[in-house]
């Protein structure tokens, strides 16, 4: 089976092509460095080492015995994603390839553009690529569970019932993102769906949680790690907090820290995508799985984060609400359903502490660079003073 992942060099596309390696598949990567940028824009970099994309590749096929043919390009680009397309003959394409940090789409309006334009081109690109050189290929794009919003309502997979003024349907759940990033997966969800009911391609829209961890079983063997982002603007939530206690900042929940979202770690969320493919769904369907292990509230993960540090170095880290960066309810509602992936046979893979553990012993091992990087941590992207022209 030939499998294209576009993102192959970022934090997800990189473990993911370690675990496919594992499976005898034919592998096919794109990426344009993108994230290797920007996060050199905001003066950070990723802590754990991720050399240069021929060194990686190099290192790659000595340690699987098998390579990953690379194109350097921009998905954005139609000719471009078109001639790879031609070439790689994909049956099965993994869509990671998306500017994906909430506040670096709100640090201001060409940020906003940029985010905007690039991630609803690359998604329209791929359906017309699809529908014209390879129909049949399956699409296993990434979206966000950040694009059903915190409903005070139980939030469905993909659709759900409704009855209305005597009338019944079944209709998309109602998307209310939080940043212009957010929204693009939104509308990127919304053209997919336009495209499956247009040319009856056969996707599967994967509403993901947030991602944490340093590892995968295929890590620990190859040590070929993965990028891993803590400063404010490229680290998600719990990897970040990990680096704050390790580089002796404070661990800081924006506001009330109520907030609820769905994680997992790395190991599962590549063991859900290698599900996805493994597991497809009907020539001509569209399907949504809502990809999270549990969802936990900022304040439980900035305490757990807190317990393990203490336990493993015998050091306290400080817990410290700061004012919320972001425009977001504090403490609301929270039930989400994500019972697919288990029907289709995904199993946790770990317990949370388990997990921070390992993030932690990983920093620690860099704890160095991570000092380096300590003047990028803390909030500096505040939502409402988003700048214009
Ligand atoms: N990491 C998470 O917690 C998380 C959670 C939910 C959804 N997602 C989604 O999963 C996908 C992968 O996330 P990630 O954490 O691996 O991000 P990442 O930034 O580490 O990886 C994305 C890769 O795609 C490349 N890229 C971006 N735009 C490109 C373009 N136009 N052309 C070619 N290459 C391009 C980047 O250089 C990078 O290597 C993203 O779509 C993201 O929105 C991630």
């Amino acid at each position: 089976m030939r499998v294209l992942i576009l993102g192959v060099d970022g934090y997800i596309g990189w473990a993911l092509a370690q675990r496919l390696a594992t499976r005898g598949l034919d592998l096919y990567g794109v990426d344009n460095f993108f994230t290797r940028r920007r996060v050199k824009e905001v003066g950070s970099d990723s802590v754990l080492p991720v050399p240069s994309i021929g060194r990686r590749l190099q290192l790659f096929r000595g340690f699987y015995g098998r390579g990953i043919k690379f194109f350097r390009g921009n998905v954005a680009d139609p000719e471009f994603l078109y001639s790879v397309f031609k070439e790689a003959k994909p049956d099965v394409v993994y869509h990671l390839a998306e500017q994906r940090s909430a506040p670096y789409s709100m640090i201001g309006l060409k940020q906003a553009n940029e985010t905007m334009v690039t991630n609803l081109v690359s998604t329209i690109n791929l359906v017309y690529a699809a529908k014209d050189v390879n129909p049949n290929v399956h699409i296993i794009k990434l979206g966000t569970m950040g694009e059903y919003g915190t409903p005070n309502i139980d939030i469905t997979e993909g659709f759900f019932d409704i009855e209305f003024r005597g009338r019944k349907d079944t209709l998309p759940f109602p998307r209310s993102a939080g940043s212009w990033y957010h929204w693009t997966k939104v509308h990127d969800s919304n053209n997919l769906m336009f495209a499956n009911r247009l040319w009856k391609l056969k996707i599967t829209d994967v509403m993901q949680g947030v991602v944490y961890g340093t590892e995968i079983k295929e890590i620990e063997k190859s040590r070929l790690f993965t990028r891993f982002d803590i400063d404010e603007v490229w680290g998600t939530a719990l990897n970040r907090f990990a680096a704050q206690a390790v580089v002796g900042l404070p661990i800081t929940p924006y506001g009330k820290g109520e907030q609820k979202r769905g994680f997992l770690s790395l190991e599962d969320s590549i063991s859900c995508l290698t599900i996805a493919l493994e597991k497809p769904p009907k020539d001509g369907e569209y399907r949504v799985l809502n990809q999270f292990d549990q969802y936990y509230s900022v304040n439980y993960l900035a305490d757990t984060v807190r317990e393990v540090f203490r336990e493993l170095t015998g050091k306290d880290a400080r817990i410290k609400h700061v004012e919320n960066p972001r425009v977001e309810a504090e403490d609301h509602y929270y039930n989400p359903d994500h019972k697919k992936l288990y029907e289709l046979g995904y199993k946790p893979s770990g317990e949370l502490k388990k997990d921070i553990k390992k993030i932690i012993e990983d920093l620690l091992e860099y704890e160095e660079k991570c000092k380096e990087l300590k003047s990028v941590i803390m909030p500096r992207t505040y939502w409402r003073k988003s700048s214009g022209l």
